[in-house]
């Protein structure tokens, strides 16, 4: 396995993506971890390789974060990005220092020498044949002299050392960012450290998993019982799924529903979960509740806490009932969350230390205490990507494993402003018609329908009135918007250049079949500085 050690980027998680995707087992901990836990993390032998992430410090403010010394005495090879690399400088006995220009963006950068790393890697060559790389450079700092031992790497006119090397030792460091896509050969620079340098073995797969992940999960439920919060968005539905193979009927989910999902979403979480799988699923239809808290309120924030919080109350009064009466038989012991590895290092990493909340997003975190209930997570080791793959072969259908991502709050945050109940259903209807185009519009070229080419599409209701004439009458109806992004990791969003023909067929069916809708609008701002949900 791989070690990597957060110093606070907002991209550490991209580099455990990298490395999961060249199917080599990582985990990402926080920069601060002692020499002693190192040493034991490192004992059994199954430790290939370190990498030391960039940080966020480095470009906004001064950082005294340094690597734990241990990891450059362990004798497996370790990698530097960006702040790792001046961590790595300083440490080793190079110098670093504060730049007087930032660079932030888009750099060409030449490669020096043959090393390991970089050798034959290249986006182009100079009329002189030096090799030359297309990266992502973000930094303040940088290093002005190379620790003993190392030898110059890549380069840029702004930047001279923006890659080195201590081959001998198995030390990298680079300047610029491998993980993220814009830097074009990043992929490959990372599979040769981990694959080649760090001679790991590519055997992480998703089959293996289900079996292995069957088997803990019986070893830790015992014959005890399990309640699990099924939202029937991905995470919560693979974590059911997986749940259920391994333990059945001592399974039993909770299914609030909060009145703002999408159209029929609720019986079709029923139909899958009790109907096809078979499994204990308690629906508690909880609208009322739910609209009639939200009546009047129009901050969004207040909104989020509203519904997060009814949320919990729901879900908590339903467990206690079975944690009191049971599944029939003893009562539960154990509360299961679909929590994935980018929530833990969310919440555990480095980065929340430094982290700005920009949205208070859903959060169930102190549930188990407050009930009194072990916490069962069997998703908590894998990825976004990984948790699908792991869905399909769990047999859960594509369409569902491969869903949007569909926030907490719901409809609720894109009903701007109060949330009523007519509003509701007038989007529901509208959204349903956006995404029923989306499914069925293929791209001849990529061969794909452009539900799968976008990474978000919704629509949002927006409690404006406008002018219309329809017929030989003058309409005064509202108004939504159409939004649909690209993105990777959903901190940079791009809106989607949907085809004309798709707009114009999806605006003409709203308008059409959704009486109350005269006017629909497509979103064309990008994140930053839009978010991708309005609110
Ligand atoms: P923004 O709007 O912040 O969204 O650009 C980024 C991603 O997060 C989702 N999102 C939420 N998810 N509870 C959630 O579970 C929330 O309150 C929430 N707000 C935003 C959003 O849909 C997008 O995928």
């Amino acid at each position: 396995k791989i070690l990597i050690l957060d110093f606070g980027s907002q991209v550490t998680q991209l580099i455990a993506r990298r490395v999961r995707e060249a199917h080599v087992y990582c985990e990402v901990h926080p920069c601060d971890v002692t020499d002693d836990w190192v040493r034991e993390y490192a004992a059994d032998g199954q430790l290939k390789g370190v990498i030391l992430s960039g940080s966020h410090a480095s470009v906004y403010e001064e950082s005294t974060d340094a690597a734990p010394a241990a990891v450059f005495e362990l004798g497996v090879p370790v990698l530097g990005i960006c702040y790792g690399m001046q961590t790595m400088a300083q440490q080793l006995g190079g110098k670093v220092e504060s730049g007087h220009q930032r660079e932030f963006g888009y750099a060409e950068v030449r490669a020096h020498g043959h090393t390991a790393l970089l050798k034959d890697i290249a986006d182009f060559h100079t009329p002189e044949g030096h090799g030359m790389l297309k990266v992502w450079m973000s930094h303040g700092d940088k290093v002005t002299e190379l620790p003993p031992g190392f030898k110059l790497m890549a380069s840029t006119p702004s930047c001279p050392i923006a890659g080195m090397a201590d081959e001998a030792r198995g030390f990298y460091a680079l300047q610029f960012h491998p993980e993220v896509t814009h830097t074009v050969q990043g992929r490959a620079m990372l599979e040769r450290f981990v694959l080649d340098i760090c001679a790991t073995r590519p055997d992480w797969v998703m089959r293996d998993h289900v079996a292995e992940a069957v088997q803990k999960i019986r070893e830790q439920v015992g014959d005890e019982e399990v309640i699990l919060g099924l939202s029937g968005g991905v995470d919560s539905s693979v974590a059911a799924a997986l749940i259920h193979r391994a333990i059945g009927d001592q399974l039993t989910c909770v299914f609030v529903d909060h009145g703002l999902l999408r159209l029929n979403e609720g019986d079709m979480v029923m139909e899958m979960f009790e109907g096809k799988l078979n499994a204990k699923v308690i629906r508690v239809d909880a609208s009322e509740l739910f609209l009639g808290q939200l009546a009047g309120v129009t901050d969004p924030e207040k909104k989020r806490k509203i519904i997060g919080g009814l949320f919990v109350d729901v879900f908590k009064a339903e467990a206690a009932k079975l944690k009191a009466a049971g599944n029939g038989v003893k009562g539960a012991t154990f509360l299961a969350q679909g929590t994935i590895y980018p929530d833990v290092i969310e919440s555990g990493g480095a980065k929340s230390k430094k982290a700005v909340t920009i949205k208070s997003h859903h959060n169930v975190g102190g549930l188990p205490e407050q009930l009194g209930l072990k916490l069962l997570e069997p998703l908590r080791d894998l990825f976004k990507d990984e948790v699908r793959e792991l869905g399909v072969a769990l047999g859960l259908p594509h369409d569902m494993v491969y869903r949007h991502p569909f926030p907490g709050p719901g409809l609720g945050v894109r009903i701007l402003g109060e949330v009523k109940p007519e509003y509701a259903k007038l989007l529901q209807r509208a959204d349903a018609i956006f995404i029923e185009e989306l499914r069925s519009t293929i791209d001849p070229i990529s061969g794909k329908s452009w539900y799968d080419l976008t990474s978000q599409a919704f629509t949002v209701f927006l409690p404006v009135k406008s002018v219309g004439v329809m017929g030989d009458g003058r309409t005064y109806d509202y108004v939504v918007a159409l939004r649909a992004v690209c993105t990777s990791d959903f901190m940079t969003a791009d809106w989607a250049e949907l085809p004309y023909s798709l707009l114009k067929r999806v605006s003409g069916r709203i308008i059409n079949e959704v009486r109350g809708i005269n006017r629909v609008t497509y979103d064309v701002s990008s994140k930053p500085p839009a978010t991708i949900e309005w609110e």
